[in-house]
This record gives structure tokens, sequence and C-alpha cells, in this order.
């Protein structure tokens, strides 16, 4: 299988905050930017793999700033590194000031997608070909996130995580 960029995965998803989509605040309900988050990684997965793609695990989520109502949101998902049948996808949150068209970064989110065949059996992917600094960042430390990741589900010992245990050596 061919490696492939995280660029060619890339995936960006641009909607308003409604109504509906809000809390007490007038800010967009977390749920609600969790499932675009899930939307979008779950087709950048899938363009990297060509296969069926399950959530596997959300390591990491920072809501950072609150996103008022009426506010575009602009959410870009890319593949950081495949593992054997796993895949890292890194979720950036932007909104867009509607003035200036300005836009900042409003959150990031870490998915973990797994590729699986017609039976919901794990299925080999490509490897991820970093090419820019920030993507070679992210690829290098996204050993030590699946560690953690299966650590605190329980599914390897401490022992096991020597990504982890190297950072406290
Ligand atoms: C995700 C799923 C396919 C994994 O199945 P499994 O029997 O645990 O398979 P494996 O142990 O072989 O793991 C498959 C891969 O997932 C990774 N993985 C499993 N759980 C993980 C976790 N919590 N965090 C990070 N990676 C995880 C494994 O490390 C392995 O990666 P690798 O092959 O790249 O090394 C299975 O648990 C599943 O179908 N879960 C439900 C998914 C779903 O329905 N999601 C939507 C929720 S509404």
């Amino acid at each position: 299988m061919q490696a492939k960029t995280p660029e060619q995965s890339k995936t960006i998803l641009t909607d308003m905050v409604l109504p509906g989509e809000t809390n007490p605040l007038n800010n967009l309900f977390g749920g609600e930017l969790l499932a675009r988050m899930d939307r979008a990684a779950s087709i950048a997965a899938r363009r990297h793999s060509r296969r069926i793609v399950v959530t596997a695990s959300v390591n990491h989520v920072a809501f950072s700033k609150a996103v008022p109502l009426g506010s575009v949101v602009t959410v870009e998902a890319k593949v950081s590194r495949a593992f054997k049948t796993s895949m890292e996808v890194f979720i950036d949150v932007w909104i867009e000031d509607r003035e200036s068209g300005e836009r900042t970064i409003a959150n990031e989110a870490i998915y973990t997608f797994v590729a699986v065949d017609d039976t919901g059996r794990p299925v080999s992917v490509p490897e991820v070909k970093p090419e820019t600094a920030l993507e070679k960042e992210r690829y290098a430390a996204a050993l030590r996130r699946k560690q953690l990741s299966l650590l605190l589900a329980g599914k390897i010992k401490p022992n096991d995580a020597t990504e982890l245990k190297a950072l406290f050596e």
C-alpha cells in the first residue's frame, strides 16, 4: 500500500451555528461540535484508507474558546499518523470574524479511527508521509498518544507504554 500525505486526507466542513445548536449562554453546544468533528475526522480517515472506518476513541478535546450563535465554523481534519489498522486524526476548529473574515483557532481535537471490513474486523491501512513541520511534529508524537489511549482503556500494561516511560527517564 502506498503511503499518503496528510494533505490527501484533508477534509474541511464549514457550517453556521444555528439557535437549536446552542447552550443557555448562546454558544455552540459541546456535543454538537463533537459530532461535527467526528464527521469530518471520519471522512478524513476514509479518504486515507478507502475503507469503512469506525471511531475507536476520542483522545483529546480542548474547548478553549466559546463559539457564539451565528458563527461560521470551519472544522479541518487530517490523518496525522497511521499504524497497522488505526489512524490518528487531528482536527482544528476555526471561527471566522464576520466583518474582517479573519480566522481564529477555537478548538482542537484528536480522534482515533480503525479501518474495518464488511464484518467489522480491523484491516491494514497505508502509512502516512508527513510533509510540513507541523505534520512532522504531530506524526512524531502520535505513538505516545496511542500508547496513552490504550493504557487508559486498559488495553496495554504500563510497562508496554515505552514512549510514556521515556518521558520520565
Ligand atoms: C475499534 C474496534 C474495531 C477495535 O477492535 P479491537 O477488537 O479492539 O481490535 P484491535 O485490538 O485489533 O485494535 C485495532 C486497532 O485499534 C487500536 N485501538 C483499539 N482501541 C483503541 C483505543 N482505545 N485507543 C487507541 N487505539 C485503539 C489498536 O491499537 C489497533 O491499532 P493498530 O492495528 O493500528 O495497532 C472495535 O472496538 C469496535 O468496533 N468498536 C466500536 C466502534 C464504533 O462503533 N464506534 C462508533 C461509536 S458510536
